[in-house]
């Protein structure tokens, strides 16, 4: 989604203000744009299109400015056109702004802001901060001698205090102006937004991948704080005024887990990273002392023991890939753990709670920890539970792999699935890792609600130990055959994928990668379900998947398989090899290893990522950032 670079120091910042957007390209958008003050003047540039176009734009022009601030937009309000991206400036051009999120009550701001003469040139919400804030600094100029103390300390950053608290929404702002060339101003409201401490120069940025190249030491604003950079140093306050202490804390970043290391898109080194990120998770999870002796349990997740206490439900709040992930994870909690499980897109939840019960943990799956509606989400659990008792309030949990994301500021708990930056849109690491997690939590609650043997949680995890080699076996031995197969599905227009049980999540996530990346009409469906409905959809030119693997459902999906073959479909079978029947009824074989059931998820899904990354290559897509999305959804 939308990202703020920004910059203060001594170097030229109209290039450290590009490199930044290169680091948020990955994160989806459809313009940029720099403003940078040089010589009383505020310097704008802005290009509709990929970063390049901005490039090319920039190219020539001699700019020493040593402070601005850079964005790239994924439209909202108003189509994504030259004159709809950011930095906006106010009537007089002398303040610009740049904002990800949404004002909600942007109209009415914009209609007084017209009536009192401001003239606005784009269709955007952000275009009434930069009005707003000019206005509120000429009313503080004219009143010079009822300045208050902060506004004499720095009437810009009184200005900004006074905007931010008249807008409504979910917001992450930085300011510049042309009449404070020393001044760089920015201001958090639910949308993430941190700044990097350099020597004698500071960064600012909505992601931490544009602020890694120059500094290690990072401070993340928290809601309701604003923060007034200078080249002396940074200093931040509440939007109520008050001067907060604040310490940078130190990333602990690799800066190869940004590079492509030789692949050609950051998507299939993404997947082919997929035996290392299980292997993390299953350190980080399990403890390699256990014992079927142990009275103990096997996972070390380290939640609260109010968490596991009389526990009756689980309810999941999630969207797109995560929103899959905690499918599987409802089918394992349920059918692990005995706990009735309801998942929930977030979108929908949280103008539909479901009613609270107080023996529930909720649970907010998330990779990047940012996604606006699962934010929502558990900030209305949050609310519901807050003034109840201490372990009702504890049982609230995130999923993700960003824990110093706003997701992890919010919940009391949070499990780290430990993939490493993600940085292709469509989620594939991630994914399996989301998995990971919801198998150490389902074995975790299974353990505490005594549901299975010592012997049986052994083999569970003596199987999950084996994932990683078995994931390498089907990159090794498939990929090729794979990048083969997407030649014939270059021009197909549909696919069906089916799947039934654990494996039905898997149905979904196969189309979901298969249309978000190639843009083919993709669906997924309960094979069970096909008879009631797509099977009319089905002749020769619809290509249909089916995940069959061993266990209680395999012979149904056989048969479903069936149905679609009796109605000329090419049938494409993610299947053991060992399983002679299903030899003969696919026409094509994505073969995994023989594991149990339960297990199984995890493997179907690698070759149904490599199809679509295969027939999305071959159609010379941008695989790793399809048009129109974005990696992190930080608008409703
Ligand atoms: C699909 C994909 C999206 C995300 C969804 C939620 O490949 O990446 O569907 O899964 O936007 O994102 P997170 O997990 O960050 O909440």
């Amino acid at each position: 989604m939308c990202g703020i670079v920004g910059y203060i120091g001594t170097q030229a910042a109209s290039d450290i203000l590009l490199a930044g957007l290169q680091k948020l390209e990955y994160r989806g958008y459809d313009s940029a744009g720099i403003a940078t003050v040089l010589e009383g003047e505020i310097h704008c540039v802005r290009a509709k299109g990929k970063l390049h176009n901005l490039q090319e734009k920039l190219e020539g022009i001699e700019n020493p400015a040593q402070l601005g601030i850079g964005h790239t937009r994924w439209a909202t309000h108003g189509k994504p056109e030259e004159y709809n991206a950011h930095p906006h400036m106010d009537t007089a051009h002398r303040l610009a702004v740049v904002q990800n999120g949404i004002i909600e009550n942007y109209r009415e701001l914009r209609e007084g802001l017209i009536a009192r003469g401001h003239t606005f040139r784009s269709e955007t919400d952000t275009e009434v901060i930069p009005h707003l804030i000019a206005e509120l600094l000429e009313k503080l100029k004219a009143e010079p001698s009822s300045m208050p103390a902060l506004a004499q300390h720095s009437p810009l950053l009184e200005a900004v205090r006074q905007a931010v608290n008249h807008l409504e929404g979910a917001f992450a702002i930085a300011v510049i102006s042309a009449d404070f060339p020393d001044e760089l101003i920015v201001a958090r409201q639910q949308a993430p937004l941190s700044i990097g401490f350099g020597q004698g120069e500071f960064f600012c940025a909505s992601d931490t991948p544009a602020l890694v190249p120059h500094t290690r030491a990072v401070l993340t604003l928290e809601n309701g704080e604003l923060a007034r950079l200078t080249p002396l140093g940074v200093e931040v306050y509440s939007f109520g005024g008050d001067r907060l202490r604040k310490t940078p804390r130190t990333l602990n970043w690799n800066p190869v887990m940004v590079e492509k290391q030789g692949f050609k898109h950051f998507m299939l080194k993404e997947i082919y990273e997929q035996p290392g990120v299980v292997r993390a998770c299953l350190e980080a999870y399990l403890d390699t002392s256990w014992s079927p002796e142990s009275a103990t349990s096997p996972i070390k997740l380290n939640l609260a023991p109010e968490l596991y206490s009389d526990l009756k439900q689980v309810q999941i709040v999630a969207c797109g890939t995560s929103w899959h992930a905690s499918l599987v994870g409802k089918y394992l909690i349920e059918q692990l753990a005995g706990i009735p499980t309801m998942v929930q897109y977030a979108s929908e939840f949280r103008y539909a709670p479901s009613p609270l019960t107080p023996n529930t943990l909720t649970i907010g799956v998330t990779q990047s920890g940012e996604t606006a509606d699962t934010l929502a989400a558990l900030e209305m659990e949050k609310q519901r539970r807050a003034g109840q008792s201490p372990r009702f309030e504890a049982r609230l949990l995130g999923i993700t792999n960003r824990p110093e994301s706003s997701l992890g500021h919010m919940v009391p708990q949070v499990i780290d699935t430990h993939a490493g930056i993600e940085i292709g849109v469509a989620a594939t690491k991630t994914f399996v890792a989301q998995l990971m997690a919801f198998y150490a939590l389902a074995l975790d609650l299974a353990y505490h609600q005594q549901t299975l043997s010592a012997t049986r949680l052994e083999q569970i995890l003596l199987g999950l130990r084996q994932l990683p080699a078995q994931i390498e076996l089907i990159l090794e031995s498939q990929e090729r055959y794979i990048e083969e197969l997407a030649h014939d599905f270059a021009e197909t227009q549909d696919f069906i994928f089916l799947g039934r049980g654990i494996n039905f999540p898997i149905a979904l996530e196969g189309a979901l990668k298969l249309k978000e990346i190639s843009y083919i009409h993709a669906e997924g469906y309960p094979a069970g379900e096909m008879k009631h409905g797509p099977i009319a959809l089905l002749d020769a030119k619809v290509p249909v998947v089916a995940i069959a693997t061993p266990g209680l459902v395999y012979e149904k999906v056989l048969s479903n398989a069936q149905e679609a073959k009796a109605r000329d479909a090419r049938l494409i079978g993610v299947t053991p090899l060992e399983a002679s029947e299903s030899a003969e009824i696919f026409d094509d074989l994505l073969p995994v290893p023989v594991v149990e059931e339960l297990l199984s998820p995890i493997l179907a899904v690698i070759p149904l990522q490599l199809l679509a990354y295969h027939i999305a290559a071959r159609r010379g897509l941008d695989v790793d950032q399809p048009r129109n999305l974005a990696k992190s959804v930080t608008v409703e």
